[in-house]
């Protein structure tokens, strides 16, 4: 997973490149490069960040180049494995993203008819095999190129004498951005939103020839193709932390508004929009990974409890083992990115099984909103942070829209219930900004985790899963080893891991599981760990099980995951600043995950 850029144009494009890589960190950061057209085609890159490599590069005069952040998957983090790579008579140079599966069998051969390799890469035969076609047509080359290719990839090639960048696709995001007198090319377009919000999406098995002055794009046959450009409204203020410390920060301060405008976008026209098939369908089963799995674990309950239709949530890299139904489900994709591999592979197999697909994703353009059947978006605006926060309350509020839209298709919410419902889903953001109101409030329980190695969340029902999400959102930017559980489980095993030393946090929220929640928390009180309840204002009876208590405001059961997602996530934001951890980027993680 990698980001790459290009830029072909009148201004010197090493700062450009240097500027849109930052944006891109997010998909991938252990080691960066940059290739500009110059006399020469000079290359700078280096194991580590931008900010690392942008201290050795000097000013290059040069107004094509393409760049390149890095997440290792073929090849240790180092300057040799980091791209762009150069073709052994230094006239060609080229970024990848994505995964060359017959590279081994490519390097064999090319190294039989005398070419050099100096690192570890798959992508490194991708520029000696367009070396090996070059007959003149950098295009025409990569497009031989790919045709003894196996594998996914974006890739963008630049040539010595040449304004041109040459770009290709498969299964990996890549956009041209265009401008007056410069056109750029960038794995998203957060990259690009400084320079034009005017995009042109390349497709699967497309490729694509850039100047400054032309765009030309190819049909995977090789035919010149037209395509609209799209005015993007995200704007690059958007994608910048103002302010805030950390874009994590920032995200979760912003959900009062993604949630206002998720809702606002499908609310009021529900009864009469066709986000869903119009056949009612007798089950539902939803595909898809990490937070937006657990997303997708709340929808479950919320469509089982409006529209009593039986649903299956499956992880997206398990859903291909899973037996094909008879009955053929309605599947919803969730994906706040659109490109994560193992979801799209789930997505060509529903439809290949004759299932209705649709995706609930956070990207315009992205790979999922051309192979889904029908798509809604969440209105999250772009997520900077590799931890999601505000495109998982988006796909919730999603979710709740989907499964009253069921309900209503299947006559099973009358006039004066739908009415309460709208009402309810309406003061979520109110609800949020109460909880952010608060988040002073959770320095004692800060520091109750911070001090902790291990912790367990527990939680029931449509809470199950929130819990799930908060000890996720833990351990990936705090790096505590946290794990959820539905709160009935506990005794089941996990019980044994308890002590003084690992915290339990238990969402004990006055519903119909409250009971329950607080029989299961005495359990754990009476072997000393320490207890972390996460309460309903003005519930003082926690407070004789134990000290720390975080209060989140009432609300329907049914709407709770909302604030306590945020409340959750707020707390690892504080555990994780408070053990200095890089919050925004943490190790081994990228925010994009394009291999399966
Ligand atoms: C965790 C996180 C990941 C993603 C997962 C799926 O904070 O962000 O677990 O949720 O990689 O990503 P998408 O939603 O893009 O398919």
């Amino acid at each position: 997973m990698c980001g790459i850029v290009g830029y072909s144009g009148d201004k010197m494009a090493t700062d450009i490149i240097l500027d849109s890589l930052i944006r891109l960190e997010y998909r991938g950061y252990d080691s960066v490069g940059v290739a500009i057209v110059n006399h020469d085609i000079v290359v700078y890159k280096e194991k580590g960040q931008v900010s690392q490599l942008r201290d050795l590069v000097p000013s290059i005069d040069g107004y094509t180049g393409i760049g390149h952040t890095r997440w290792a998957t073929c090849g240790v983090p180092s300057s040799e494995n980091a791209h762009p790579f150069k073709s052994m008579d230094g006239r060609i140079a080229l970024v990848h993203n994505g995964i060359i599966e017959n590279y081994l069998d490519l390097r064999k051969e090319l190294s039989a008819q005398g070419y050099e390799f100096s690192s570890q890469t798959d992508t490194e035969v991708l520029v000696h095999l367009v070396h090996r076609y070059m007959d003149g047509d950098l295009h025409m080359a990569l497009r031989r190129a790919l045709q003894d290719v196996r594998g996914t990839y974006a890739i963008a090639a630049v040539e010595f004498g040449s304004d041109r960048i040459v770009v290709a696709r498969k299964e990996n995001p890549l956009v041209i951005g265009v401008g007056m007198g410069e056109n750029f090319i960038a794995s998203d377009v957060t990259a690009i939103l400084e320079h034009t919000s005017d995009v042109i999406y390349v497709m699967d098995g497309e490729t694509a020839v850039i100047s400054p002055e032309e765009i030309h794009l190819f049909s995977p046959e090789g035919q010149e193709i037209k395509r609209e450009v799209n005015r993007i409204t995200w704007t690059s203020e958007d994608a910048k932390k103002e302010g805030f410390e950390h874009f994590m920060l920032k995200e979760i301060f912003e959900q009062p508004k993604t949630v206002r405008d998720t809702l606002v976008c499908y609310l009021d026209g529900l009864e009469a929009s066709d986000i869903l098939p119009p056949v009612s369908p007798s089950s539902v089963t939803i595909v898809a990974c990490g937070t937006s799995y657990h997303a997708g674990m709340v929808g479950k309950y919320a469509i089982e409890e409006l529209a009593n239709i039986p649903v299956t949530v499956e992880l997206g890299s398990e859903f291909r083992y899973s037996s094909g139904t008879d009955n053929k489900p309605l599947v919803i994709l969730i994906t706040q990115s659109g490109e994560t591999a193992d979801t799209l592979a789930a997505c060509r197999e529903a439809r290949r099984r004759g299932c209705h697909t649709l995706a609930v994703t956070n990207v315009l353009g992205s790979t999922i909103t051309r192979e889904a059947d029908s798509v809604i978006m969440t209105k999250a605006g772009p997520e900077i942070s590799v931890a999601a926060t505000k495109t998982y309350t988006a796909q919730l509020v999603s979710l709740y829209l989907i499964a009253l839209k069921l309900a209503l298709n299947r006559g099973a919410i009358d006039e004066m219930g739908l009415r309460e419902l709208k009402a309810q889903l309406r003061s979520l953001p109110t609800l949020i900004e109460r909880v952010l109101d608060r988040a002073d409030s959770l320095q004692d329980a800060v520091e109750v985790m911070s001090r902790a190695q291990h912790a367990f969340f527990i939680g029931r029902n449509i809470n199950f899963p929130s819990m799930l999400e908060g000890a996720l959102k833990l351990k990936e930017i705090s790096y505590i080893h946290a794990e959820g559980y539905a709160a009935g489980e506990l005794k089941h095993g996990p019980l044994a891991l308890l002590d003084p030393d690992t915290p339990l946090v238990a969402a004990c929220l006055r519903d119909h599981t409250y009971e329950k929640m607080i029989s299961n928390v005495t359990e754990v009180a009476a072997r000393g760990s320490p207890v972390l309840i996460v309460a309903s204002d003005g519930d003082e009876q926690v407070h004789l099980l134990t000290d720390h208590v975080i209060f989140v405001p009432r609300c329907p059961p049914l709407l709770s995951p909302v604030p306590l997602a945020v409340l959750l996530q707020l707390l690892a934001y504080h555990v994780a600043k408070a053990k200095g951890m890089p919050i925004d980027k943490p190790r081994n993680l990228a925010k994009s995950v394009t291999v399966e």
